[in-house]
């Protein structure tokens, strides 16, 4: 019989990109920590690591959330969309093309995290102005100041899709 998880570890189970994930993992890892280190999904990014720069955002049942700042315990059973799911070379999301062809990124390193803050910015109507969308994209920090081409990629992207998924 396999062993089960140790008093300190945790089972998880999350939907990941549409893929049941069953884990066992220490009862204090953060999700990014789960998805970076044990699930190999690099895309999402670590800056600050205590939730104030937004490079780790994915979404979890749909809502953008901080993943530095969740236990991946906490999140058992629930969706995890990370900007792996959300699209890639094969099937870019409409975000990830106005992103690239508004020319939205420098060094790329908070790109993830800004456009899966950005699709669901997108979702909860929150993107009517540039003002709304400067307001509502507040918690993802650029350290290349690429804000005005990320604003303006957003604006494009709000009139191409209504982000009713992922
Ligand atoms: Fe999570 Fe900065 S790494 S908010
Ligand atoms: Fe470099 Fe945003 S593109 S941090």
């Amino acid at each position: 019989m396999a062993p089960g998880p140790s008093p300190e570890e945790a089972e998880v189970v999350l939907e990941v990109n549409g893929t049941t994930r069953r884990l066992s993992a220490p009862a204090g890892m953060t999700l990014l920590d789960l998805l970076r280190d044990r699930l190999g999904l690099t895309g999402t990014k670590k800056g600050c690591d205590r939730g104030e720069c937004g490079a780790c955002t994915v979404h979890v049942d749909g809502l953008r959330i901080n993943s530095c700042l969740a236990l991946a315990a906490q999140h058992h059973g629930r969706s995890v969309t990370t900007i792996e799911g959300l699209g890639g070379p094969d099937g870019e999301h409409p975000v990830q093309q106005a992103f690239v062809a508004h020319d939205a990124l420098q060094c790329g390193f908070c790109t993830p995290g800004q456009i899966m803050s950005a699709t669901a910015c997108i979702r909860e109507g929150h993107a009517d102005s540039e003002d709304e969308i400067r307001e509502w994209m507040s918690g993802n920090i650029c350290r290349c100041a690429a804000y005005p081409q990320i604003v303006s990629a957003i604006a494009a992207a709000r009139t191409r899709t209504e982000c009713t998924s992922a």
